[in-house]
């Protein structure tokens, strides 16, 4: 069973669908923790399936370095097989990328390399382009520039607001990582081939 470990900052509706397929006899792979780096909403959903949490609350630190390390020492106590970066709005240090990576996923609402970054759906919009996606990436030390292991297209239409585009990306972004977890977790997905 390939254990996980979750990132998250905001609401968790990624992680939320995470847990829930998680839950199901015979998929491959369960979530063991979920740490943020706020009091984020998300970890509602670590309780409701009984699932410990940890927060690093970046602000309570001098450096971006001193919370990677804080991060990272959380992360050892758990030693997840896999990390996944899920509404994670914080630029992980380099020390942090080096330690887990390719073994840490990310979830992009766009399709990369369209669109990085912390403004992925309102940077598509703002684009005026006709369609965007949803990507899941391994983290590298760019900003969304890791190897891409699934995307697919998403229309945007023409009354779009950033709300209604990045909730219609999203499911497809569940989907897509959970399917990403699942190909790891049987094998199929070799991450130390992505690279
Ligand atoms: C997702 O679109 C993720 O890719 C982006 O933020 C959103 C997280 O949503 N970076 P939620 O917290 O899972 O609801």
């Amino acid at each position: 069973m390939l254990t996980v470990a979750v990132l998250i900052s905001g609401t968790g509706s990624n992680l939320r669908a995470l847990l829930e397929a998680a839950s199901e006899p015979g998929f491959p792979a369960r979530v063991i923790a979920v740490g943020a780096d706020r009091q984020a909403d998300g970890f509602v959903h670590a309780e409701h399936y009984g699932i410990p949490t940890f927060m690093v609350p970046f602000e309570e630190f001098e450096t971006r370095e001193d919370w990677g390390r804080e991060l990272l020492a959380h992360l050892d106590v758990w030693a997840p097989d896999l990390v996944i970066l899920s509404g994670l709005m914080r630029l992980l240090p380099a020390a942090v990328v080096e330690a887990w990576s390719p073994r840490m996923l990310n979830t992009h609402p766009a399709y990369l390399p369209e669109f990085p970054g912390a403004h992925g759906v309102r940077d598509a919009l703002a684009a005026g382009v006709s369609e965007t996606g949803a990507s899941v990436i391994v983290v590298d030390n760019g900003v969304d520039t890791g190897p891409i292991l699934a995307q697919e297209r998403v229309p945007v239409l023409p009354d779009d607001t950033e709300h209604t585009l990045h909730e219609r990306i999203k499911p497809v972004e569940r989907r897509l990582l959970i399917d990403a977890v699942r190909r790891v977790a049987s094998g199929e997905l070799d991450l130390t081939q992505t690279a």
